[in-house]
């Protein structure tokens, strides 16, 4: 087979004969005359029929989107039909012969911007919508920074390990989606929120440095920011404070900006800090946009937010005295910063404790979040005993933890970025879902597929599980 030639390298065949693979974007008939602008994956090229030319017949068959083989010669465009600011826009290819390799119907909504097309539409017919410029930048770019930050990662001695998804439920202040085992009739598999109880179970491993990009399934109200399914830049490492996890995720910030986006400004390096107590006093929100300049939609201003309230009493109307109701503010794992270890260990003044958590927020948008955790379990214990957890549920929810943490669990800590947050913003858009190939709509639907959907009885009947609603089911 000969190698194929792609159209971003046409230019290289001027005054030859080519043959092209691409797709038609539009055909204009001018009656004598046809031209068509054809593009593969590495860009477009204008094509044109000549009068008399024997591809007029199959020409005129032609219609936007059809495949197309295409035969012919790479000329220079004459001086006045050059368009020097578009790509190949100063060559055309004349075509011989053109040959149909499939047909198209017309397609639902025009595939130029569709930022403004009907979202739903967008999202039945994702595929389509991913062929538009701006959805093709947005997926090519989200593999760029996925690559930098591997590269990057690798570099400093990190490797990326996957973990499960069929799980137990890790507790991330959202609701768990559960899955039936058909094996173990009657029980559930719980589908991470984060692979958060895994990443420390490597640390016992001693896997010193781990990260990995990770899908997040959050049984939760989406919006703008916010996907029943995501994905987490999740890392961890041992013997580290919260200044080295810190500095090591603000150079790689840094970095990749630089790298990838270097007509962006950072508003501040090193990144400004500032404690939730005092954020929350000067802004009234733990993730203000700090930018001083929001018209700029290229300044980024990222701000790390430390020092948060390890606790926060349960939101219980019933019940609005009672001390015992405390839950955690991030998540059960992170340790009290030293400073508060002894009141956190005795069980006191537990509405000061501190913890070790760290966010970072970009121009407005909370894109990451880590902490130190508690690597002795009697320290995790003591967490679920302030929130009331009798031992038995501790032991239940949490013994394979405490058991691991029992083997000489190194002292560690670790971040996860929202990372489809962060392409967000620095893709410019204004949701998530602009930047996630195949997102769900914003009652967590794939209306593609079309899912959720009922199951068979047969199903049904493997499973176990009995539904309520029987007017739905098959
Ligand atoms: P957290 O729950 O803060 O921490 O999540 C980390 C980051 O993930 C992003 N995020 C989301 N992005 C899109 N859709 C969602 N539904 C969604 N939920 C969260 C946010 C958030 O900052 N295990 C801990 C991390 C750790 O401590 O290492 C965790 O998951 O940008």
């Amino acid at each position: 087979m000969k190698k194929r030639i792609y159209i971003a390298d046409l230019r290289k065949y001027l005054g030859g004969e080519v043959e092209i693979y691409a797709r038609v974007n539009t055909r204009r008939d001018q009656g004598k005359m046809v031209f068509f602008d054809f593009a593969d994956s590495t860009g477009p090229v204008q094509g044109i029929v000549l009068p008399q030319s024997a591809a007029m017949k199959d020409a005129k068959k032609i219609r936007e989107n059809f495949l197309v083989l295409v035969k012919g010669n790479v000329n220079e465009r004459p001086e006045n039909n050059k368009n020097l600011n578009v790509p190949n826009g100063d060559i055309e290819l004349e075509i011989a012969e053109i040959c149909i390799l499939n047909t198209s119907e017309t397609t639902p909504f025009p595939l130029g911007d569709t930022s403004d097309i009907n979202e739903s539409a967008r999202l039945k017919y994702r595929y389509l919508d991913l062929r538009s410029e701006r959805m093709k930048k947005n997926v090519k770019n989200r593999f760029r920074v996925q690559q930098f930050i591997r590269n990057y990662l690798a570099n400093e001695d990190f490797i990326e390990i996957e973990t499960p998804l069929l799980s137990a439920p890790t507790p991330e202040g959202a609701r768990s989606f559960v899955v039936p085992s058909r094996l173990d009739a009657g029980k559930f598999y719980a589908l991470p929120q984060s692979p958060q109880q895994y990443k420390q179970l490597l640390m016992v491993a001693d896997f010193e440095k781990y990260f990995q990009f990770a899908r997040c399934l959050r049984d939760e109200d989406s919006r703008g920011d916010r996907q029943p399914e995501f994905t987490q830049m999740d890392l961890e490492m041992a013997f580290v404070s919260e200044e080295d996890v810190m500095r090591l995720n603000e150079e790689l910030l840094i970095a990749l900006v630089e790298e990838l986006y270097p007509e962006k400004k950072i508003q501040e390096i090193p990144f400004p800090k500032m404690t939730y107590h005092d954020v929350m006093e000067r802004y009234g929100t733990d993730r203000p946009d700090v930018r001083k300049d929001k018209s700029d939609d290229d300044l980024l201003a990222f701000l790390w937010v430390t020092d948060f309230p390890m606790f926060e009493r349960v939101a219980d109307d019933n019940n609005v005295d009672d001390a015992k109701d405390w839950t955690f503010t991030h998540n059960p794992f992170s340790k009290p910063k030293d400073a508060h270890v002894a009141d956190f260990m005795s069980g006191k003044n537990i509405e000061n404790i501190l913890s070790t958590q760290y966010d970072i927020v970009l121009n407005g948008f909370e894109i990451g979040g880590g902490s130190i955790r508690n690597h002795k379990p009697d320290m995790l214990r003591k967490t679920f005993e302030i929130m009331g957890y009798d031992q038995k549920r501790i032991e239940e929810n949490f013994g394979h933890m405490l058991e691991a943490l029992s083997f000489g669990a190194p002292p560690h800590g670790g971040i996860a970025w929202g990372f489809d947050r962060l392409l967000m913003i620095l893709e410019k858009e204004k949701s998530i879902r602009e930047v996630i190939p195949f997102a769900k709509t914003g009652e967590g639907k794939d209306v593609m597929l079309n899912a959720p959907d009922v199951i068979t009885e047969k199903q049904r009947a493997e499973l176990m599980i009995t539904v309520s609603n029987p007017i739905t089911q098959p």
